[in-house]
């Protein structure tokens, strides 16, 4: 599935590993190198989120690769007096060059509202990183016929209104579908991209707005993404569980072969 058109954005396969991991899981980037050829890169990007210690040896590990390394959040000041957190700078200082952040576990793990994410992403974007800001509804949400609102009023609230294509991406992620196996039909992935797409143009300028990369995220595996990844509006996919292995993950982005 070569990319439909110039006027549409690169795809990008995403991986976040969550709390996993350890120094013997950067074997798995050396063998996502291995199988990410020429033709591939041509098609697709494709990024590996590791845990905070793991960003500077995993962006080692991506030398040669043109896999790039990204970290799972980033605190909203630039530096400072914050035990525990890390900054923009450092992540960036590792060899990373884009952050996840808002995503749905840490907005219920820290209580991450969106106006925090905003300004994480500012940061993150003024040091020179790519923010990759998370969205997407609960099970109760959608039961209850506000997916739309919900995603709309998170998109909203989490991004920076100066942000170019190139400084931001955002992801789907129905917080139903992580890690459960179930994922939205077609036609909901569809709907919340096209809203997606809709309001970006609003928010960020028509051209901007267009060539924002909208990936989907919640139970991504080599067995649904061709069906996921050849949706309206979807630009890639941010994988969890199916990213911690070289196989799995190369064979959602062999899609784009
Ligand atoms: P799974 O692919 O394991 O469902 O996780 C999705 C996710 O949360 C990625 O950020």
């Amino acid at each position: 599935m070569p990319p439909k058109s110039a006027t549409t954005p690169k795809p990008l396969v995403a991986g976040n590993w969550k709390m996993n991991g350890s120094r013997a899981s950067l074997q798995e980037i050396t063998l996502m190198g291995l199988g990410y050829d020429a033709d591939l890169r041509r098609n697709v990007d494709l990024l590996v989120c590791p845990p905070t210690p793991l960003l500077y040896p995993a962006a080692t590990a991506a030398l040669g690769t043109a896999i790039a390394i990204g970290a799972q959040d980033s605190h909203e000041k630039i530096s400072g007096a914050h035990t525990g957190d890390v900054s923009p700078n450092l992540v960036l200082d590792t060899g990373a060059t884009m952050v996840i952040l808002g995503h749905s576990e840490r907005r219920t793990d820290h209580g991450e509202k969106d106006s925090l994410i905003e300004q994480k992403a500012g940061s993150a974007i003024a040091t020179g990183l790519v923010a990759i800001v998370c969205v997407g509804e609960t099970r109760a949400e959608r039961e209850a016929g506000r997916a739309l609102a919900v995603v709309r009023r998170q998109l909203r609230g989490s991004i920076p209104r100066t942000a170019t294509a190139a400084q931001l991406v955002i992801a789907y992620e129905p917080v139903w579908a992580i890690g459960t196996g179930l994922t939205p039909t077609a036609n909901d992935v569809a709907e919340v991209h096209l809203a997606i797409r809709t309001d970006l143009k609003k928010l960020l300028g028509k051209q901007q707005g267009e060539m924002v990369r909208i990936l989907y995220g919640g139970s991504v595996k080599p067995n649904n993404a061709k069906e996921l990844l050849s949706i309206d509006n979807v630009n890639g996919a941010l994988v969890g569980g199916a990213s911690l292995k070289a196989a799995d993950f190369m064979a959602i982005a062999e899609t784009y072969r």
